[in-house]
């Protein structure tokens, strides 16, 4: 086979031919920080090129998480670079209603606090729909709204994110082509994926101020931007799925200058690159021949060791065994390549040959650590693992990244409060006030509230108390818990900081303290805003920087697991530790121990399953496709990728 350029996430790669399934026009890029930086570029081309002919860019914009990046790459170009925005006129999207706009929630403080608090734009030339409107005042504003635009010109470029329900604005499911802006109502997936900006889905309005389907439409130019797993699916319905009314942001197929901009995470569902073998004969490499046949065997329902020359053939793997020879040899490689990423031995078996173990034999026994951004996700992603490795006579130590106190109850607090009131008694008067207040100050909070500082730190007790308990229960010596409180996280709100200098330090001297051999950490990688990120970012950074200095370091492997939502692909697994029944009811007597996240959690998504129900059904599927693909049939097992750094 002639060699060919390897695809190296750069979005100019993918030939034509290879994006045939593609109605929109659409780039991945390798994050969403390069993501982001090119799209900042163009509006800042936009900006310019207008301001050069003395006119007002006009420019839809959207809030969310997808384009905060955006923003902060604006700020900065605006900061360091001269980008003026005298000359620019924004049209939000959509706002809840109702909505006060000083109110944590709202899409006026978030356009505030993200963008229009840090460039030169004119307050004037601002709009975003008033969600403290009384009800009868809605819809003059809305055709307002609509005149506003016209007015302005029309949009010249809108920004878009894209809801897991396929919204735009706040468009849901249903709404019409030719929708304006208007009053809607807001589909229960996207007010679950709201609840936690609002403490609750309780707390997330019903309703919504947004400009139409047709509105977005009218603009001249329009970019989309998403980031995450979490988008891929819909993405690619958007994206290759045929134009339906069910999911509104298949109407951009209709817009003659469209953009899709995502992440390589939001952009895996897509033919090209789940399956590119079905598109055109790619690059075979390695990772990307043991993808082919696990998708094959699934395919055709077959083990591995089954798969025949006709299935490669009849799914565009023809080259690919002419290439080998035969169907066997690419099965036998590509079973021993999975068979070797197993192993009940996840800190290296000693005394054998470790030549195909994912795990070195020596030396034994290990120091591990094992970071968890919760004070829970140790257990719930790995508790099988961690109590192999105690088992097995491992020394592990457990940092809790950050205080996780936003998701406790104000009830667990008032339990503890009771509590301890029963034992001080009267004996002590100073605490007995100072629990008096807190109980007087959570009596007294709204829902949206944030809690004081004192509540904050109460609810972290709490969680500390039984992250200890999670670990007696897998034998982690209680001088093996760390605490790092991370201060990134410690805003009360679900909106954290950005990373800071001391979160790396904090990271940095821990790690030196303990000079492990492995260390295990939650591996989202594409979780945009999400607080495991963070956490691995903070982790990442401080092994770069340890690795110039720290020499033991490079005998450390780093193992990544998946949080409490998602498992790696099968593909991609690179070490597979089988759980057996004992020690899978050992892990959930782990996870029991979080009792504030126990029945229900403060912010379950659209999962309404609990943690330890999730971890095993996570656990038994990963196992059951391995059985499926022909290896042994385990209880459960839990997955790690290691990092190379
Ligand atoms: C926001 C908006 C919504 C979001 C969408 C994605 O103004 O209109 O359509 O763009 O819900 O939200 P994120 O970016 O938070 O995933």
């Amino acid at each position: 086979m002639c060699p060919r350029p390897s695809p190296d996430n750069n979005p100019r790669f993918f030939d034509s031919e290879s994006k045939r399934y593609e109605k929109i026009t659409t780039a991945v890029y390798e994050d969403s920080a390069l993501a982001s930086q090119y799209v900042a570029g163009k509006i800042a081309d936009l900006i310019r090129a207008k301001a050069a002919k003395g006119e007002y860019a006009v420019l839809g914009l959207a809030t969310g998480s997808s384009p905060i990046e955006v923003y902060n790459n604006l700020i900065r170009m605006h900061q360091h670079e001269g980008l003026s925005f005298k000359n620019v006129i924004t049209f939000n999207l959509d706002e809840y209603y109702p909505m006060q706009p000083d109110s944590q929630q709202s899409y006026v403080r978030f356009m505030n606090e993200h963008l229009f608090d840090h460039i030169d734009i004119d307050r004037q030339h601002i709009h975003i729909p008033d969600g403290t409107l009384a009800p009868e005042e809605v819809k003059d504003f809305c055709l307002r709204y609509e005149a506003e635009i016209q007015r302005a010109g029309g949009i010249d470029l809108q920004l878009l994110g894209i809801g897991r329900t396929g919204h735009i604005g706040f468009n849901e499911p249903g709404s019409s082509l030719q929708s304006k802006t208007r009053l809607v109502r807001l589909d229960r997936i996207t007010r679950l994926d709201a609840a936690s900006d609002f403490f609750g889905v309780e707390g997330v309005p019903q309703r919504a101020i947004t400009m139409g389907v047709g509105s977005i439409l009218a603009a001249r130019k329009i970019i989309l931007l998403a980031w995450g797993e979490g988008k891929a699916q819909i993405i690619r319905e958007t994206v290759e799925g045929t134009v339906k009314e069910s999911v509104p942001a298949t109407f951009l197929q209709n817009h003659p200058d469209c953009e899709v901009i995502l992440d390589e995470a939001a952009g895996s569902e897509l033919t090209r690159i789940k399956t590119p073998w079905l598109v055109q004969e790619p690059v075979w490499d390695d990772k990307l021949i043991k993808k082919a046949v696990i998708w094959l065997a699934a395919r055709v329902q077959k083990v591995i060791l089954q798969l025949t020359n006709e299935d490669y053939n009849e799914y565009g793997m023809g080259e690919l065994v002419a290439e080998y020879g035969s169907a066997e040899e690419i099965n036998l490689k590509v079973f021993n390549d999975i068979q070797h990423t197993i192993t009940g031995w996840p800190g290296g078996k000693p005394n054998v040959d470790d030549t195909t173990r994912p795990e070195r034999a020596t030396p034994f026994p290990k120091t591990a650590l094992v970071f968890s951004p919760h004070p829970d996700d140790d257990v719930i992603s790995m508790g099988g693992t961690i109590i192999r490795l105690t088992d097995q006579g491992h020394n592990v130590h457990v940092a809790y990244q950050t205080s996780g106190n936003i998701s406790v109850f104000d009830d667990e607090v008032i339990r503890y409060i009771d509590f301890t009131k029963e034992i001080v008694g009267d004996s002590d008067k100073k605490l007995a006030d100072r629990l008096a207040k807190i109980q007087t100050e959570l009596a007294a909070k709204q829902p949206g509230d944030l809690d004081t500082d004192e509540v904050r730190s109460f609810k972290g007790y709490i969680r500390m108390g039984e992250a200890k308990s999670a670990c007696r229960v897998c034998n982690v010596p209680p001088a093996n818990v760390h605490f790092q409180n991370l201060p990134f996280y410690e805003t009360g709100a679900v909106k954290k900081s950005p990373l800071g200098e001391e979160d790396i330090k904090l990271t940095m001297e821990l790690i030196k303290k303990i000079k492990p051999q492995q260390i295990f950490a939650a591996g989202d990688l594409s979780d945009p805003h999400g607080t495991h990120r963070v956490c691995l970012s903070a982790l990442f950074t401080a092994l770069r920087r340890l690795k110039k200095t720290e020499k033991w370091l490079k005998d450390t492997y780093v193992w990544l697991y998946r949080g409490a939502w998602q498992e790696w692909g099968i593909a991609d697994i690179e070490m597979a530790v089988p759980i057996g029944p004992r020690d899978l009811l050992r892990k959930r007597l782990a996870i029991f121990k979080h009792q504030s996240q126990k029945d229900v959690a403060m912010f379950p998504g659209t999962d309404q399953r609990e943690f330890w129900e999730r971890a095993e059904d996570r656990n038994k599927a990963t196992a059951r496709a391995y059985d499926d693909l022909g290896m042994a049939q385990y209880e459960a097992i839990e997955a790690f990728v290691k990092w190379e750094f």
